[in-house]
């Protein structure tokens, strides 16, 4: 069942996603070689705290950290750890959730650790991109299927593929809520989009092929060939207007 949200609602759903977005700017400044990921972590929780927000991931189905970063080969869902450093060349995708006043914000970032490659880069352009196209079909009227087919295209036309094992989704009062919102789909399919929804729009990116594996720890999914894979993430109220980014500044 999808949950509507008032304008007040959204208002209130718009100070969480400020924080998210927040942290996400300070630890792209903060992301070089020689950190570990248990660092930035640590930083975020910081943060989320001092504003008077609570981490959302933290203790959800039993995840033990704030943030979930994901390095290279790493598609989603990586543990920070001590014992991961950076290293130059790699790419970093950092998601993070916060929950203020009962409303969750999530948003995620790809950022390069140092010199990358011209390809990586690319491929973290290409990711951000479809996001951005993906958002501009979050209009009352259209279909949810018209938000994942533009990031399908976008994605498919620039030789890369997007992952199927894991979607975006409705959030409000919880972190996932109806409907999923998957980045591959035919346009003019899935439920009318209408104003008072609000979606956290994900999509994956593989260089390779979209098949991914969940590795031994139970949560960090791979690409299954190995490739490099970027994320990027909005949380997005869709207004009779047109779409407002809640998690941008
Ligand atoms: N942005 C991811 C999601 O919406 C992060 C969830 S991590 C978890 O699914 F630990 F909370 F599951
Ligand atoms: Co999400």
């Amino acid at each position: 069942m999808v949950i509507l949200k008032s304008l007040q609602e959204i208002e209130k759903m718009q100070k969480a996603g400020r924080i998210v977005a927040a942290v996400l700017e300070e630890l792209r400044g903060l992301v070089r070689p020689g950190i570990t990921t248990l660092y930035l972590d640590e930083h975020a929780e910081k943060i989320i705290l001092a504003a008077g927000a609570k981490p959302a991931f933290k203790g959800y189905r039993g995840y033990p950290r704030t943030l979930c970063t994901s390095i290279n080969n790493q598609v989603i869902h990586g543990i920070p750890s001590k014992d991961v450093t950076l290293r130059p060349g790699d790419i970093l995708s950092i998601d993070v959730g916060a929950v203020m006043e009962g409303f969750y914000g999530d948003a995620a970032i790809t950022v390069p650790v140092g010199k990358i490659t011209a390809e990586a880069g690319r491929l973290i352009k290409v990711t951000e991109d479809a996001l951005k196209i993906g958002i501009e079909k979050a209009v009352p009227g259209n279909r949810l299927f018209d938000i994942s087919a533009a990031i399908q295209e976008h994605v498919e036309a620039n030789g890369y593929a997007v992952v199927r094992e894991f979607v975006g989704h409705g959030i409000g009062r919880s972190l996932h809520e109806d409907p999923q919102v998957p980045n591959f789909g035919e346009r003019s399919k899935g439920p009318r989009l209408q104003a008072g929804m609000v979606l956290a729009i994900e999509p994956m990116v593989n260089m390779g092929g979209s098949a991914t594996v969940v590795t031994e720890d139970n949560w960090t999914a791979v690409t299954a060939d190995g490739s490099l894979s970027a994320h990027a993430e909005h949380t997005v109220a869709i207004l009779e207007d047109g779409p407002l980014i809640l998690t941008g500044q």
